[in-house]
């Protein structure tokens, strides 16, 4: 359903995609430079950092927790911390809109510090689990209280006043409750392990030791880590440099593999193992993806990634992938909708908790498009025909990667896609609509 406040967008068949792009940095790492700089005493300062809203609902949380934050240019931004444990008490409500990862790291950073804050945010956020990080937090001395049903948002957090370490063994694949335990056990005297069955983007641990606290990481089981922090570190101030997102390069790097004739350079993404679940798959589909420059930038390796139109065919993907490209399969599944055969993605029961549930979100999304897709469990099989008629309004539920794969979509089916909403973009993705039309999509 649309409303007057929502912003419906289509796509329409298009040219060839051509061109030279830098997407926005990386929302992950963004987050995290905001939230260790304002854990650090002195001036840190953060380049490339993602202006999309998630991330500026944390620069805001940051500022009413006391640390200075301030803009100094396009995607430049300088920090005066308060150092771990010196968070104060805010005088209203934090709210971090549609952002989970937001909220549940800055969760972690407040359990360690004696003060109450209320967690708000928007309708999608509020239907959010929070136990799952609120567990460990409360086992190190924080209480949450006035959480509403099931410990969701709103929610008041009375931090711990001498947190202890813990060892925790995450429940669930989740790199956000992971860095919530990290970031509670900064403040806390001891040794504070996260051990993981299967690993998870490692951002936080690459950024704790960029601001010279001490991690160590180990291999756990066939895929899993067992990470340990050294609590009450000096951590000393630091400048972080932030690359190019992969979750947000997807878009364009799929609208190019589908639309014919596409030649597209994705510039300076950054390839973390960890993050590259998806590039893997689409190879593996026979994807035209030509990685034609390497380098280091700021700690994470980063690649200029040539991608031209190709034929592609179904595969399976196999669960234990899931964790390195869990925001890439709504864009997979566009991806499957266009290659010749199925596609099975299996294990996918953490897409039921996103930012919508994804899992029906993607099968409807392909369904009122023409394509046939199933739900197996906690898999989704996409049977690909080559091209999908399209034709379907998609709902976006408030879900920037819904917005962005159905628009993608669009660009080559035999007819063009709309969305209700394209407002949830920019959370993610600030000028995506701009940028992609700059390639030559024809969005309307
Ligand atoms: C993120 C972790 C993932 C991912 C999210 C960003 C992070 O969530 O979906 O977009 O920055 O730690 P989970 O940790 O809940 O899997």
């Amino acid at each position: 359903m649309t409303d007057s406040k929502s912003t419906p967008l289509t796509s329409r068949r298009s040219g060839p995609l051509q061109g030279r792009i830098r997407v926005p940095g990386d929302k992950s790492i963004s987050h995290r430079a905001l939230i260790l700089s304002a854990m650090t005493v002195g001036e840190s300062t953060v380049s490339g950092l993602l202006e999309g809203a998630d991330v500026i609902h944390t620069a805001d949380a940051m500022r009413a927790l006391g640390a200075q934050v301030e803009r100094t240019g396009e995607g430049l931004w300088r920090i005066h911390g308060v150092g771990v444990g010196g968070f104060a008490q805010p005088g209203s409500p934090l709210d971090f809109g549609n952002s989970g990862t937001g909220c549940r790291l800055v969760l972690g950073a407040v359990a360690g510090c004696p003060i109450a804050a209320t967690f708000d945010g928007d309708a999608s956020l509020r239907k959010r689990p929070m136990r799952r990080v609120l567990d460990p937090l409360e086992k190190m001395g924080a209480r949450a209280t006035d959480a509403a049903d099931g410990g969701r948002l709103p929610l008041t957090l009375q931090g711990a006043a001498d947190p202890m370490p813990i060892t925790y063994e995450s429940p669930v694949p989740s790199a956000q409750l992971k860095s919530a335990v990290l970031l509670a056990g900064l403040a806390a005297a001891g040794e504070t392990t996260v051990i993981e069955a299967e690993a998870t983007r490692d951002h936080t641990e690459r950024m704790l030791k960029h601001f010279g606290a001490k991690v160590v990481s180990k291999s756990y089981g066939d895929h899993g880590r067992r990470i340990t922090l050294q609590g009450q570190p000096e951590l000393s101030a630091a400048s972080v440099v932030v690359p190019a997102d992969p979750s947000s390069a997807a878009f364009p790097l799929v609208g190019a593999l589908i639309t014919p004739g596409s030649d597209l350079i994705l510039e300076a993404v950054m390839t973390n193992p960890l993050r590259t679940g998806l590039f893997k798959t689409l190879l593996e589909m026979g994807a035209n993806i030509e990685t034609v420059a390497t380098r280091d930038d700021g700690g994470e390796e980063v690649a200029d990634l040539r991608v031209r139109a190709s034929v592609l065919r179904g595969v399976e993907v196999p669960p234990e992938r899931a964790p390195s490209m869990i925001d890439e399969y709504l864009i997979l599944a566009v991806a499957a909708a266009f290659a010749e055969g199925t596609t099975r993605m299996r294990g996918l029961k953490e897409l039921r908790v996103k930012e919508s549930d994804r899992l029906e979100a993607t099968a409807d999304m392909l369904r009122v498009n023409g394509v046939a897709v199933e739900i197996d469990g906690d898999d989704l099989i996409v049977h690909g025909k080559g091209r999908p008629a399209g034709g379907g309004l998609v709902a976006t539920h408030m879900d920037h990667r819904i917005a962005m794969s159905a628009l993608m979509m669009g660009l080559a089916s035999d007819n063009p896609v709309g969305i209700d909403d394209s407002a949830f973009i920019a959370t993610s993705f600030p000028g995506f609509t701009e940028m992609m039309r700059g390639l030559g999509a024809d969005l309307v």
